[in-house]
């Protein structure tokens, strides 16, 4: 079992770190086209092995023939956001980027499942389905699981009582209007409307869709990493143990609530033959239209693709 991890900045590093804690794989491969940063990073990485006790093997590389038949593929190479970029900033150069290490993807890796983390994340999500000509399902994008992550986090600090116990789910495209989903938010089982007020509520839901710009605020030089490098190793993990976890992913739609020719993020089923279903949730009417809008800002931004 082997998995690779494309950019070796930072989500991409820390996505090794965790895929080998973790011995998801008997071999991560990290690639990056400076010279000597996946390689020492890699090394490095593989040297806290017998501190850790994981037996997973790293190595760092710039070119793809080390990844030949990767089971999963985790695309994380490209520009991060600067303070006053939005994520649709980066599209046009990240889009360049991702297209080149797709095709090499698709020609050493054909069976591979590939998860997109690069910004802006639904449309590079469409690009490397579009560049690999990989079934709809081997094709999918994190960005759900990290906002969701964000919103439980706050709920949890509103509360002051255990992420554990915060179901929620967000919905959307990895963007300001993503739609964070109250009617399906609970504390084990309890409807969060009757523990938070509603504009507290309303609060923290506008800091959830703001979440990535908090940090680059207080980075300065570049974007978030450890939650969205969490986010993208739970699906892995999804993918090589067939979990089947139930999960917010960009996924390609296909008529699902009403959307088509777009990827935006859904709940999925994945598992090790990737989004092995789309789950038609029912939405309130306003959820509908928010998480359509959203879903709509992704397929302009993809008409504006110039690859
Ligand atoms: P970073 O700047 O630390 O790392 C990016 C790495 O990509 C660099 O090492 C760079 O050399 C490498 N790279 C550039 N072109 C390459 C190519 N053609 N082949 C291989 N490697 C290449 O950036 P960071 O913080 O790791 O973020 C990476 C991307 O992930 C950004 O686009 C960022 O916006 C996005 N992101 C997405 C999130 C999500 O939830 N979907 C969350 C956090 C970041
Ligand atoms: C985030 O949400 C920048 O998309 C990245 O942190």
């Amino acid at each position: 079992m082997k998995i690779s991890v494309i950019g070796a900045g930072n989500v991409g590093a820390t996505c090794a770190q965790r895929v080998a804690e973790k011995e998801l794989a008997n071999e991560v491969v990290l690639v990056d086209i400076i010279d000597g940063v996946p390689q020492g990073k890699g090394l490095d990485m593989w040297e806290s092995a017998p501190v850790e006790g994981f037996d997973t093997r790293i190595i760092g590389t710039n070119g793809y023939e080390e990844t030949k038949d990767s089971s999963v593929v985790i695309i994380t190479a490209g520009l991060a956001r600067k303070p006053g970029m939005s994520r649709d900033d980066l599209r046009d150069s990240n889009a360049g980027i991702v297209k080149g290490i797709s095709e090499q993807v698709a020609k050493y890796s054909p069976n591979a499942k590939v998860i997109l983390v690069t910004n802006p994340l639904d449309v590079m999500t469409y690009v490397a389905f579009k560049t690999t000509g990989f079934k709809p399902q081997n094709v999918f994008g994190q960005a759900g699981v990290l906002d969701t992550a964000r919103y439980r986090t706050f709920l949890s600090m509103e509360l002051g009582i255990s992420v554990r116990d915060i179901q929620a789910m967000v919905l959307g495209g990895h963007g300001d209007d993503m739609v964070p989903l109250l009617s399906y938010t609970t504390v084990s089982g309890i409807p969060i409307t009757q523990l938070v007020p509603q504009e507290r509520l309303d609060e923290i839901v506008d800091r959830t869709r703001k979440g990535g710009g908090e940090i680059v605020k207080y980075l300065k030089t570049g974007s978030a990493y450890y939650a969205p490098s969490a986010a993208a190793v739970e699906m892995a993990e999804a993918v090589v143990r067939d979990k089947k976890r139930l999960l917010p992913c960009s996924a390609w739609l296909t008529g699902e609530f009403g959307i088509k020719d777009t990827y935006a993020g859904v709940p999925v089923i994945l598992g090790k033959d990737g989004v092995e279903k789309i789950v038609e949730i029912e939405l309130s009417n306003n959820e509908k239209a928010m998480l359509n809008a959203s879903a709509n800002s992704v397929k302009e931004n993809i008409a504006q693709l110039n690859i």
